[in-house]
């Protein structure tokens, strides 16, 4: 089968820095595909690479089949690209916006009208592009990213700076887009945003490619204790500590925390003392993943 992005042993260097140190990955028809990394990853690089704004030193690519550098014109109409910065076109109104990328693209100026909807903002359609939220901007430019219906969308860090509200608005426009059969390669470095729509991630720091799959087969990789908590007062640390299965405890008084690799086992003995109110259990998460494979040191 032909990948929509087959990316093989990219390589790119700037100056001192090795940004993007041996890349390769597949991305499959319709798939969800996410880049995760702490800042200075070098996600942005190589989505320059592969959507042909950036020479690779070495490597290849193939986007749609065809190589994106240098600059191909038959391959510009069938992707849409969001920019980690966003920029548009001073004075126009969102609209106008949209209009106007529809134009250069050359297809009808009334699906600035159904983007400005999929994107909910056909309320501020009349609104000039400086008087948007960040969230607003930040939809707006995904709309222009889609305006010319591509097969294949690259959104750079979409959710960077949105308040809780604006990401999960903006995680369902972009479910929606992915169930339209759009491919999407996505980056961010938000661990639930990966795992709530990525079909398939790839870790990346320090230019690599550290790990890649499904999240939940990378968690399930991941050989850490699962967690059960209750209020504290519900039962005591001594009691917890000798629960069959049971492994470290502690109590700081509002929560017993129970860390077990047998949560079933501590789960029945907890049932057979009548301890089970309020119980929550939290297995690994990818924050997990992701932090055991790329450290816990602040990053630039
Ligand atoms: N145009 C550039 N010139 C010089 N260094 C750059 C340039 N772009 C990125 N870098 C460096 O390359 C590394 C990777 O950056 P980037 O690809 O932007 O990572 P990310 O998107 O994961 O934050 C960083 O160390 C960054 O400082
Ligand atoms: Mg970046």
């Amino acid at each position: 089968m032909a990948y929509t992005i087959s990316a093989d042993g990219l390589r790119k260097r700037y100056g001192d820095v090795q940004a993007v140190d041996g890349v390769s990955f597949d991305v499959e028809e319709g798939e969800f595909f996410g880049i995760l990394g702490p800042n200075g990853a070098g996600k942005t690089t190589a989505l320059e690479i592969i959507e042909g704004l950036r020479e690779a030193d070495e490597g290849t690519v193939s986007v749609l089949g065809l190589p994106p550098w240098p600059r191909n014109s038959k391959l510009l109409p069938r992707i849409g690209v969001q920019l980690q910065a966003s920029s548009f076109f001073e004075r126009l109104t969102a609209r106008e916006q949209l209009q106007t990328f529809a134009s250069l693209y050359g297809v009808p100026a009334r699906r600035a009208d159904a983007m400005l909807e999929a994107v909910g903002l056909t309320a501020k359609a009349g609104e000039r592009v400086e008087k948007l939220s960040g969230g607003q901007a930040q939809r707006l430019s995904i709309a222009c990213a889609l305006v010319h219906d591509p097969e294949l969308v690259f959104l750079d860090e979409p959710t960077a700076a949105l308040d809780p509200q604006a990401r999960r608005n903006l995680w369902d426009v972009l479910r929606e887009i992915n169930t339209e059969g759009r491919t999407i390669v996505l980056t961010t470095h938000y661990m639930d945003e990966a795992e709530s729509l990525c079909d398939r991630v790839a870790i990346m720091d320090a230019g690599r490619i550290l790990r890649m799959g499904p999240p939940a087969t990378l968690v399930r990789g991941l050989d850490s204790p699962a967690r059960i908590s209750v209020p504290s007062g519900v039962l005591p640390l001594d009691d917890a500590r000798a629960l069959p299965g049971a492994g470290e405890a502690a109590d700081d008084g509002v929560s017993l925390v129970i860390e077990t690799r047998d949560p079933s086992a501590v789960v029945a003995a907890m049932a057979a003392r009548n301890a089970l109110t309020g119980v929550q259990i939290h297995g690994a998460t990818l924050e997990d993943v992701f932090l055991e494979l790329t450290g816990r040191e602040y990053r630039a």
